[in-house]
């Protein structure tokens, strides 16, 4: 019988999207999906057969008992020919079909990107050519295919929205380029495919599409700067997260604070999850992330403050209006 750990909340895990390879809503995905199913029936048949066939000759070559052996065969000339050329035509129409599917799923990065991604341990930075810059959730347009430049800020990560696009990983110092695109409106999850440290398994994403006039109104919220906190409690959290530096890591748009090494919080309210995923975004989860950021996403690089609650509870006020 072990002690719990903590008596505050550990992440739920998160209901993200729906994030399975075999419903794909982009071009990109579907080559993929239909490329893994005819190779799935085709291997499903030779397995079947090479299972039947190896059956048959246990049954029908059995030792009989009676000492003598079943009459013995060298070589056939046809049979040879037939069972070195079927393999040899499967296997290059795969091969065809693979290269298909390369093409079909991962088209040459011809222009400038409309979006860069960079992966942090253990965090999504978005940045738009709109000059929007967003964290660990990325708004696209359904139905245009949109280039991402993918790089990382520390170690290697794998970018992965199953139902939009390939893997690609984020290699620090060398960008890599991916399409990802959406048929129709919805919310897929993604998540970093590639282990990256202690948190790699809550470094999510949420791709978000929507009709080109919704997120073109996302668009336009994204880009207006902070106002100046309306309520005296965000008013004393502006204060609060002045005197406690947050503002050295993380961006509030308009309010002074241009920190880059931590998600940007100008529209951190408009946002449906905190820590990358861990936990849902609600004021309770978002005081307890205050609280102690470890005990949500233990190993992260947000420290404990150890702030008071009175702070806590402002710093939560003044947040809350970054929508
Ligand atoms: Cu980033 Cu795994």
């Amino acid at each position: 019988m072990g002690e719990p750990l903590t008596s505050q909340p550990m992440p739920r895990g998160l209901a993200l999207g729906s994030e399975s390879i075999f419903s794909p809503v982009s071009p990109f995905a579907a080559s993929i999906a239909h490329l893994f199913h005819v190779t799935l029936v085709v291997c499903a048949v030779i397995g079947i057969g090479v299972t039947a066939a190896i059956a048959y000759s246990l049954v029908a070559f059995r030792a009989r008992g009676d000492g003598r052996e079943p009459p013995q065969r060298n070589g056939n000339f046809k049979l040879e020919v037939f069972w070195t050329a079927v393999p040899i035509a499967i296997v290059t129409w795969l091969l065809a079909m693979s290269i298909d599917t390369m093409t079909r799923a991962d088209p040459p990065a011809n222009r400038a990107p409309d979006l860069i991604v960079v992966a942090h341990q253990w965090w999504w930075e978005v940045r738009y050519r709109s000059g929007v810059l967003t964290a660990n959730e990325i708004h696209i347009p359904m139905g245009v295919p949109l280039l991402v430049r993918l790089e990382s800020a520390d170690v290697i990560h794998d970018f992965w929205i199953p139902q939009l696009a390939r893997k690609m990983d984020a290699i620090p110092g060398h960008p890599n380029f991916l399409w990802i695109s959406a048929d129709a409106p919805g919310s897929y999850g993604g998540t970093c495919a590639e282990y990256c440290g202690a948190q790699h398994a809550w470094m999510r994403l949420l791709v978000i599409a929507q009709q080109p006039s919704d997120f073109d109104a996302w668009q336009a919220e994204q880009l207006a700067p902070a106002s100046v906190p309306l309520a005296e409690a965000a008013t004393r959290g502006e204060r609060t997260f002045r005197d406690e530096a947050c503002g050295g890591c993380h961006a509030i748009s308009g309010r002074g604070f241009e920190g880059r090494v931590a998600p940007d919080l100008t529209h951190l309210a408009s946002r449906s999850t905190l820590g990358a995923g861990a936990t849902d975004y609600t004021r309770k989860d978002l005081t307890t992330w205050l609280r102690d950021p470890q005990v949500i996403k233990p190993g992260c690089h947000m420290p404990d403050f150890k702030l008071s609650d009175a702070k806590v509870d402002d710093l939560v006020a003044y947040l809350e209006e970054l929508r």
